[in-house]
């Protein structure tokens, strides 16, 4: 377990009465109702922090279960400014073994049970640890590893399997409480880790491939998948998985807008210290140079949520799982009250280079077909390469944009050839493009930015805040462009 931080008083228990199952049976009947009703019934286990969900007693001390369940109009507008943001989005909530076996865990299906009335897809994954190392010493059986990185010889990968079992059928028990339609998948197919420096790792596995199309199908149909730290090799038989790896793989395969990790810790502990929010790539740094500075535990995570982050999850949360409420709180308040990993958001841009011609052409035929683009040749396009920027995932070209400006009224920057691929769409990539380029506007002096689209100029006002305007503000030699293309397009701007 993650030592307390200095900055932040313990916020949980030290230890519950029943480590087993005592949460599912502190599960209120009426799971949707709102996020009050996740108040434990004891004052005792309530957050020494002050909740910045509808948690306001109007006493300031021990509040009563009476107290907790009162909700301001104010707290309700503030969460529900939030649901067209997540609706229909898909969160993964990693909950650690001894998170299943915490008094808080009766609370936490109950708001999970909130965030599906709101539209959030959630899948589960959860750890085994606590219950292992449980296993091991009632039947005094040696374990060779605990996380699930390490070699798991076969009485390790028996206990793992049996600990497994107990687990997800609380996790499912609990949810069948909340009148949570779930199931446990067997979606993960894997390989063994093999033999890594000398060392056979024997029955630990890392992800092959994920069935994704077995997860949506469930997704669609309101069922929760549950998914557990066992994969399946090819031939059929049980591996044992890092559950914050595979949260990570789920992330990717899943196209996941965010990892909720909820362990032991109030957050991502540095130095003794308590981030609140942290830039992947200053962790990744760290993880790097003093690992030490980080637990073990910690270390797994932080280094699956830069792994996650560098293949698309825009956003990583560590939450204290014994807290009442900071799933909540964390997932519908501004601040949070875990730590936030993100990812710089324009590290996958770069300037176009003469290599990319074809590759952009190509990315670009489509929307031209659809009239969504004007028609570049490829000549044209590497004549004026200076002006594109590309979005790249794993070298691969996703989106790209372009940015001109007019030597005749320099004051304005035309954003232009906007496109993200439709497999990568809706996943934040055209947001960066436009935010990028107006950046790159505003530092060479414009101020401000025009687009022109006959398709997309609601993506423009709606999503990027432009304002329709005349086309009389374009430049004579521009405007004398767009009166011989006849494609009238609308023109937007936006002040830099
Ligand atoms: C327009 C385009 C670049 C948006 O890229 P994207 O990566 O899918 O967009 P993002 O994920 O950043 O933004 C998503 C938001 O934009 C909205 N959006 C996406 N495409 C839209 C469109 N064509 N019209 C209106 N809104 C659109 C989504 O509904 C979503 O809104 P929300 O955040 O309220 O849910 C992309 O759809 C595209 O390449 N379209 C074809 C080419 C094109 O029309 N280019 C513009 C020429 S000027």
């Amino acid at each position: 377990m993650t030592p307390a931080p200095t900055t932040q008083p313990p916020a949980a228990p030290a230890t519950p009465a029943q480590p087993a199952a005592p949460a599912t049976t502190t599960a209120p009947a009426t799971p949707a109702a709102s996020a009050t009703t996740t108040a434990p019934a004891t004052p005792a286990s309530a957050p020494a922090a002050a909740p910045i969900l509808p948690t306001l007693p109007t006493e300031p001390t021990a509040p009563t279960a009476a107290t907790r369940t009162t909700i301001k109009p104010v707290d309700l507008r503030g969460i529900l400014k939030y649901v067209p943001r997540f609706k229909d989005q898909i969160f993964i909530i990693a909950l650690d073994g001894s998170i299943i076996a915490d008094e808080n865990f009766g609370n936490l299906l109950v708001d999970i049970a909130v965030l599906r009335s709101l539209g959030i897809k959630p899948v589960l994954v959860h750890g085994i640890g606590k219950q292992l190392r449980e296993l091991s010493e009632q039947r005094n059986i040696p374990i060779t590893d605990i996380i699930g990185t390490g070699v798991a010889d076969a009485a390790t990968l028996d206990l793992a399997i049996r600990a497994t079992s107990r687990v997800s059928h609380l996790i499912l028990e609990g949810l069948t409480q909340n009148a949570i339609k779930c199931a446990i998948t067997n979606a993960i197919h894997a390989i063994p880790l093999g033999i890594l420096h000398g060392i056979d790792h024997q029955y630990t596995g890392k992800v092959d491939r994920i069935d994704t199309g077995f997860l949506t199908t469930l997704i669609e149909k309101d069922i929760t998948p549950i998914v557990s730290p066992i994969g399946f090799g090819p031939d059929g038989k049980a591996l044992r998985i890092n559950s914050d790896l595979l949260a990570a793989e789920l992330a990717e395969a899943l196209r996941a807008s965010k990892i909720l990790y909820l362990s032991p810790s109030a957050g991502l502990v540095i130095k003794n210290e308590l981030r609140r929010d942290i830039a992947a790539t200053a962790l990744a740094a760290i993880l790097e140079k003093t690992p030490d500075h980080l637990t073990p535990v910690m270390r797994s995570k932080a280094a699956n949520a830069i792994r996650a982050i560098g293949t698309g999850t825009p956003r990583v949360h560590l939450i204290d799982g014994r807290d009442a409420d900071s799933l909540l709180n964390e997932i519908f308040s501004n601040e949070g009250v875990g730590t936030l990993i993100y990812g710089n958001d324009y590290q996958q841009i770069r300037r176009a280079k003469r290599s990319d011609v074809r590759a952009i052409h190509n990315l670009l035929r489509g929307a031209v077909r659809r009239e969504e683009l004007i028609y570049r040749t490829q000549q044209a396009i590497e004549k004026n390469i200076d002006q594109f920027y590309v979005f790249e995932i794993d070298e691969s070209l996703i989106g790209c944009v372009s940015l001109y400006f007019y030597p005749d009224k320099p004051q304005l920057a035309e954003i232009g050839s906007l496109y993200v691929m439709p497999t990568h769409q809706a996943r934040g990539i055209g947001r960066k493009l436009v935010d990028y380029a107006c950046l790159k506007a505003k530092d060479h002096g414009a101020e401000t930015a025009v687009a022109l689209s006959t398709q997309s100029y609601s993506f423009f006002v709606a999503t990027m805040a432009f304002e329709e305007t005349t086309k009389q503000i374009l430049p004579e030699a521009r405007l004398k462009l767009y009166e011989v293309s006849g494609r009238n397009p609308k023109v937007l701007v936006k002040p830099l």
